[in-house]
């Protein structure tokens, strides 16, 4: 396994969330309906934000000091393996983009959930927290939508 570092996780988290921004973009072009569209504009904005937050904590070289104490835990929790699955054929229907979508959130709660257990009683930790009950919300949000979705077309 390699060395997990706290930088190392900081872009990969940087990466889920570039990846989940590209993915919500792709999705608006796929959905029919202004009000889905509406809906995935603002998850891709949320996705924005949660970017923005890694990117300050990235940039706090104190802070990702005081975080390297924590490596070891980190380390401990083997999390490296929970974001795999990150292909979608460009063909990809609505229904089909809100059920990857879905498992994706799901994925990244997880993640995140192993992350602030890992960093617990840091800064970092509080905000993997709180971005990890962000991404189970949009899950929610993404499964209503898929059943709505489907009243609307039958
Ligand atoms: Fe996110
Ligand atoms: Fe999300």
């Amino acid at each position: 396994m390699p060395k997990l570092t706290i930088e190392k996780i900081l872009e990969t988290a940087i990466e889920i969330e570039e990846q989940s921004q590209a993915l919500y973009t792709t999705a608006q072009g796929k959905a029919k309906n202004p009000s889905s569209k509406k809906f995935l504009k603002g998850l891709a904005q949320e996705e924005l934000k949660h970017e923005e937050k890694l990117h300050a904590m990235m940039k706090n070289k104190a802070k990702l000091a005081e975080l390297g104490k924590h490596e070891r835990k980190v380390q401990d929790l083997k999390i490296v393996d929970y974001m795999e699955d990150t292909s979608l054929s460009a063909d990809a229907d609505y229904a089909t983009i809100l059920i990857y979508a879905a498992k994706r959130e799901k994925s990244t709660f997880e993640y995140y959930n192993s992350l602030a257990k890992g960093l617990e009683s840091t800064d970092a930790g509080a905000v993997f927290s709180k971005l990890a009950q962000e991404e189970l919300a949009h899950k929610n949000k993404l499964e209503t939508e898929y059943d709505e979705y489907f009243l609307k077309e039958n």
